[in-house]
């Protein structure tokens, strides 16, 4: 585990969300209402990219290959993967899986993710 700068606040204005490399790990961060939020990249189910997605409700993400939704500040699941109609029949093997969330700190205008 290490700090690192991925970019500026002002890279990320409030309501958005981009992909950043931080260390040897690929991570997603979040400005919400409520400040800065780091998860993994990938989604649990079958490695969707969450930066692609979209954050709906304020607080959580959805993941742009089948739906599934997640809370950004704790990275539990909110709803599994429920898109196409019939992917559910893979939850029996793919079971849902928390998200990973990382530590985030701003300073000096920059935003530092432990990871
Ligand atoms: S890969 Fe994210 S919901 Fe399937």
């Amino acid at each position: 585990m290490g700090k690192h700068v991925v970019c500026s606040v002002d890279d990320l204005p409030i309501g958005s969300m981009n992909s950043f490399k931080a260390g040897a790990i690929r991570v997603v961060v979040y400005h919400l209402d409520k400040g800065f939020f780091a998860t993994q990249a990938l989604c649990t189910h079958t490695l969707g990219p969450l930066a692609r997605g979209e954050i709906v409700e304020g607080c959580q993400v959805q993941c742009p290959l089948h739906r599934a939704r997640f809370d950004i500040a704790t990275g539990a699941v909110v709803r599994w993967a429920s898109f196409p109609p019939g992917i559910q029949l893979l939850n029996v093997v793919r079971g849902a899986k928390t998200l990973r969330t990382f530590p985030v700190a701003i300073r000096n205008g920059k935003v530092e993710v432990t990871a």
